[in-house]
């Protein structure tokens, strides 16, 4: 960086983790049948696309995920804890109501400098976070960050509720950015409109040493359905005419992975190919503010997404929120 140098922020490094034990559809339909749910691979697959999904063994929290993803970035960046000054952790599923687990990863990580806070807004929260981030990083007030999703949706399922218990799953992706001269993220939007907040919503709380009101999430799937598939080209055009761009200038689209049909309709509003988008949903289920990380991360690991290529990234969820990045990889 040089001094006077207008001061934008790229991501330096990737890297993701998914707990060990993977339930197949399958697996999940025994589990079920065990408790007298009726579901099944067939109605899985035809609606979400979903055909596996991993969860965290009992112990293991957002903060254990969040610093396994986060130690592989750093690495991918040739970067050491002592180098970050400001984490941020995107999670509804952090380990205890406070401290959060922004400052548990500093702690496991051994970073002591800095910022360190929890962005909750769903699944739109890695976007929010890589967002805020980029903004601190341009004002001037970090230089480089952690930006990370991290999610254990396992503990928060009703397995009595097959409307929504065949859809999530646990994880982690990180990126660290950092301060370059040229951009990075080339543009970004936020959105939230809290009148919708009912339709995704986990609505139990702690008061008085007890759980008041339930603790498991509750969906009505469809407004959640509609509502996503409008906002989601929608605030993609408002990004690329904000930075002078068409969608044609989107090598690869990486949208929140909540539902295969949510993501197809989106591509095809955006006039991309269904092999322009990175599809991690199949395997990972709905990880909810781990999902457009661990995405990103799988492409990059594979080889499909390049150093230069240009990237869309994007969030919808809970809130209801929603919300774009587009980079310069
Ligand atoms: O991460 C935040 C963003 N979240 C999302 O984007 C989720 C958005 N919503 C969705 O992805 C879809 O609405 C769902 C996958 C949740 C549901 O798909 P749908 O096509 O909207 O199904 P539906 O809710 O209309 O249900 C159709 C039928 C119902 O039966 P009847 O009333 O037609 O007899 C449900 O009871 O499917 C039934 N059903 C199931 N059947 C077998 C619902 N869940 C299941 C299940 N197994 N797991």
């Amino acid at each position: 960086m040089t001094s006077n140098a207008p001061r934008f922020s790229r991501i330096a490094g990737t890297g993701s983790v998914l707990p060990p034990r993977r339930l197949s559809n399958d697996d999940l339909v025994r589990q079920l049948a065990a408790r007298g749910i009726e579901t099944s691979d067939a109605w899985i697959v035809e609606r979400t696309g979903i055909r596996a999904r991993h969860f965290v063994d009992d112990g293991v929290n957002a903060s254990d995920l969040a610093a396994q993803a986060a130690r592989q970035a750093m690495e991918a960046a040739g970067v050491q804890p002592t180098q970050i000054d400001l984490v941020i952790v995107a999670t509804s599923t952090p380990d205890m109501v406070f401290p959060s687990v922004a400052c548990l990863v500093q702690r496991k990580l051994g970073i002591h400098n800095g910022a360190a806070f929890d962005v909750q807004a769903v699944c739109s929260g890695f976007v929010y976070g890589l967002s805020i981030a980029d903004a601190m990083i341009r004002a001037g007030s970090a230089t480089r960050a952690l930006v990370i999703g991290a999610e254990v949706f396992s503990r928060i399922l009703d397995f009595n509720d097959r409307t929504t218990c065949v859809l999530f799953g646990d994880g982690a992706g990180a990126v660290v950015l950092e301060a370059a001269d040229t951009p990075g993220i080339v543009a970004s939007e936020l959105h939230a409109d809290g009148r919708h907040a009912d339709i995704l919503c986990t609505p139990g709380t702690v008061s008085g040493g007890q759980v008041v009101g339930s603790p498991l999430l509750t969906m009505d799937g469809q407004a959640v359905f509609k509502l996503a598939v409008g906002v989601l080209a929608d605030v993609a055009h408002s990004v690329l005419a904000k930075a002078g761009r068409t969608e044609a200038d989107i090598d690869w689209l990486i949208p929140h992975q909540a539902n295969i049909r949510i993501m197809q309709s989106t591509a095809k509003r955006l006039k991309l190919a269904a092999d322009k988008v990175i599809v991690t949903v199949d395997q990972h289920g709905n990880t909810s503010a781990a999902s457009v990380p661990l995405a990103l991360d799988a492409g990059v690991r594979d080889g499909r997404i390049r150093r230069g290529d240009t990237l869309m990234l994007e969030g919808v969820g809970g809130g209801f929120t929603w919300g774009a990045v587009l980079v310069d990889f």
